[in-house]
């Protein structure tokens, strides 16, 4: 089969957070594919079509994808952050899983980008320099009471917590649990920290505790961290204090 298909990360915002390896599969593509938004990221190049298509249309996007480099185009399939992390990725690999049987028989790469976790990560500090896990608090493909399950463990087992998907308009509640959730096993102190459309011109970041977390400082663009109980400040002279968590941990 002649076609190809890229799924490429574009990275949290900035255009400098584009791999130059992203840069090249978006460049050599013949057809590009993606949530309106996050296309209108990918430089516009003669000769190449662009298939923008609305939020929550994965399956059929990645459906078309394929089918056009089943049909011999050189596809890319583009996804924010890392392709691989709450992304098109995996939707792909459902496909490939479900579809034709040609389907397996395409080449098929999966090019990375910088995930929003690390993104709002490096603007702090690093919260991430122990053992952490992410987590999405969309209820959409799972149910709450396995949210609730795994961020019950994560606290207990001293993981900082990357929450994706924090809150939508559908989903507006989860937050509020989530927050109330880790408040039982977590110290009112943990620093927690809300990035919002981070590498984007309408950034904020914003470093809190867990006590005071405030979910009406999310929204759908927000990455939420939440640290555990090593998780500390160091505070500086003329700059905002740094947020990170120790390499070493105590028994
Ligand atoms: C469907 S997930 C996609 C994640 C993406 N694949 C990644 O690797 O970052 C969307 C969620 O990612 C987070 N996110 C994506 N871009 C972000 C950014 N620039 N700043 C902060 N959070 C972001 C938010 O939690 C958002 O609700």
């Amino acid at each position: 089969m002649s076609g190809r298909l890229a799924v490429v990360g574009l990275g949290p915002g900035d255009v400098r957070w584009l791999t130059p390896q992203a840069d090249a599969a978006l460049a050599a593509a013949d057809a590009l594919f993606g949530y309106g938004p996050y296309l209108d990221r990918a430089p516009v190049r003669n000769g190449q079509r662009r298939h923008p298509s609305d939020n929550r249309q994965e399956a059929p996007r990645a459906r078309a994808a394929l089918e056009t480099a089943a049909a011999g185009s050189n596809v890319a399939l583009v996804s924010g952050g890392d392709p691989g992390v709450f992304a098109m990725a995996a939707t792909v690999c459902e496909q490939i899983e479900s579809g034709p049987a040609a389907w397996r028989g395409l080449d098929v790469e999966i090019v990375p980008g910088v995930t929003a976790m690390l993104a709002v990560a490096a603007r702090v500090g690093a919260p991430l320099g122990h053992d952490f896990c992410a987590l999405s608090l969309s209820d959409n493909l799972k149910p709450w009471p396995v949210i609730e399950r795994r961020l019950d463990a994560a606290a207990q087992a001293g993981f900082v917590i990357a929450l994706y998907n924090p809150i939508s308009q559908a989903r507006p509640w989860q937050l509020t649990a989530a927050l109330e959730r880790l408040r039982r096993y977590l110290p009112a102190t943990t620093p927690t920290v809300f990035g919002r459309a981070v590498g984007r011109a309408d950034e904020t970041v914003a470093v809190t505790t867990l006590q005071a977390a405030d979910p009406a400082g999310a929204d759908m663009a927000t990455l939420v961290i939440v640290g555990s109980a090593e998780t500390r400040l160091v505070p500086r002279l003329g700059h905002a204090p740094l947020v990170y968590t120790p390499r070493s941990a105590s028994a």
